[in-house]
């Protein structure tokens, strides 16, 4: 059921897409790699065991073997990923996350890395500490001006968020 809702229901898989699995040779993982292939997407697993033809996906790693997670999840997705069904956590959900394409979906199935971690090492998301926010605001002086902002948003004149400025304080 893990698998299942997981995959057909959060992810809302129902075509060929790119798919990538973490602790992918367990019960929830193995299943998961059968899914995206019984409907022709393309699946990467990753786990910490060397026996490649064990695994049932299209290409796998060894996570143990890779210095760094997000170069070797490029080389098998150099167009990004679609699903991430996430059964691990930790730094592979940074690595992940770096190479997500846009209308991705991640199933946060488990957290294994984590479990057995005290508060002090709990795990957080770096890249929403490490991300710089940049929010534009394109300012036209004077209230007397408003119409001429207004009347420009539905032309498009207005760069992101248009913000007219009454007084300075
Ligand atoms: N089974 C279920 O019914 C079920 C239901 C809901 C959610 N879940 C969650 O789904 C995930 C997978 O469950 P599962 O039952 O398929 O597998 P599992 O038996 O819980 O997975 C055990 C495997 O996880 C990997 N692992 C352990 N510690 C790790 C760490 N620190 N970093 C990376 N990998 C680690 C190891 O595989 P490698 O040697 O390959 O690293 C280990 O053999 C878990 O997070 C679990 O909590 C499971």
């Amino acid at each position: 059921m893990a698998a299942y809702v997981g995959f057909f229901e959060i992810c809302y898989s129902n075509k060929g897409e790119h798919v990538f699995v973490s602790v992918a040779l367990e019960a929830v993982g193995e299943l998961v790699g059968q899914f995206a292939k019984s409907i022709g997407s393309y699946g990467v697993g990753s786990a910490g065991f060397k026996e490649k033809s064990k695994f049932r996906f299209d290409e796998s790693f060894n996570y143990k073997e890779e210095p760094e997670l997000a170069a070797a999840l490029k080389t098998h997705f150099l167009e990004g990923i679609d699903i991430y069904f996430d059964n691990v956590g930790g730094a592979m959900l940074d690595a992940v996350i770096l190479n997500m394409r846009d209308h991705n979906r991640i199933a946060v199935c488990g957290m294994i890395s984590q479990y057995n971690k005290d508060k002090s090492e709990e795990f957080t998301i770096k890249l929403i500490k490490e991300w710089t926010i940049v929010y534009v605001e394109d300012i036209i002086d004077g209230l007397e001006n408003a119409p001429l902002a207004l009347i420009g948003l539905f032309k498009g004149k207005n760069v992101i968020k248009q913000v007219v400025l009454v007084a300075r304080e």
